[in-house]
């Protein structure tokens, strides 16, 4: 299988090689790479414990329990994509803006590859040429802030696990997913460099949670030029429950804005709604 993969990829993640000449403040300071693990999110969560682990990075070639939104699994072959997962324990970003924010980041880490302009898909689907190429789990617990108030003040930590496909060709997905997925090779129709998409990743991940920090309105500038649903016909659901409209725009805290057919305008937060099918 091994032999397989280096037709394809013949620079497995290395961490040194990640981390070489890699200019962030925050992200990748420690970064690990697991030949298999059960969900990288899952090993992001026992390190986001310890406060001091914010900004770990954990890649993994391959997992048995790959984890998407909605109870979705999360299916990749091995040694075929970036799988990694982002320790955030020191947070100001609300729930919302963090998911943009990942979202901005993802789409241009992709686009620099130079294979086409990466978009949005609210909340966290990223697409290439209008399939889906990556998509983001944003997963939170609480912990105390110290030792002193444990039992009264809790403040969030954040796991930002990403998937980006990479190699797989088109007849690697389903019938059914070749309509709506697909890979940076297979649209570029040449191999892509995961070692130098690891980079990208995380300095743009870097750069652009500082920029949420200092300047939200930065991140919703961007977002708004790179989403496909502004100004566009929307179907979501929420609680089990559809509701049509149009994408009048994004509250960084409430999330995203429709004008409903049935009239009216209303917010619908990332975590309890998603796209209708
Ligand atoms: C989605 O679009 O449904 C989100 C997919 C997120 C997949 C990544 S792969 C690395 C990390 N570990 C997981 O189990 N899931 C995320």
């Amino acid at each position: 299988m091994a032999n397989v993969n280096r037709q394809y990829d013949n620079r497995l993640l290395d961490p040194d090689k990640i981390k070489a000449n890699l200019k962030t403040k925050r992200i990748g300071g420690k970064i690990l790479v697991y030949d298999s693990t059960s969900s990288t999110n899952d090993i992001a969560a026992e390190y986001a414990k310890n406060r001091q682990n914010d900004g770990l990075v954990i890649f993994t070639e391959e997992q048995t329990a790959g984890r998407g939104r909605a109870g979705n699994k999360w299916l990749s072959g091995r040694a075929q994509s970036i799988l990694c997962s982002i320790v955030l324990t020191e947070n100001k970003l609300n729930a919302e803006l963090l998911s943009l924010t990942c979202a901005v980041a993802v789409a241009e880490a992709i686009g620099r590859t130079g294979r086409g302009l990466a978009k949005i898909k609210w909340p966290n689907d990223i697409m290439l040429n209008g399939k889906k190429v990556a998509g983001i789990l944003l997963e939170s617990r609480s912990l105390p802030i110290s030792k002193s108030e444990i039992g009264n003040r809790k403040s969030k930590i954040y796991v930002a696990g990403i998937g980006i496909n990479c190699h797989q060709k088109k007849e690697s997905f389903t019938d059914e997913l070749q309509q709506i997925a697909t890979s940076i090779d297979a649209e570029s129709h040449s191999i892509s460099d995961r070692v130098l998409l690891a980079k990208r990743l995380l300095s743009s991940m870097d750069h652009w949670l500082e920029v949420a920090a200092n300047n939200s309105e930065k991140v919703i500038e961007r977002w708004r030029e790179l989403s496909i649903q502004l100004s566009h016909r929307v179907t979501l659901v929420f609680n089990g429950a559809k509701f049509a409209g149009h994408c009048i725009g994004i509250d960084p805290e409430k999330g995203l804005i429709l004008r409903l057919d049935t009239g009216g305008i209303r917010m619908f937060d990332a975590a309890h709604a998603s796209i209708a099918k």
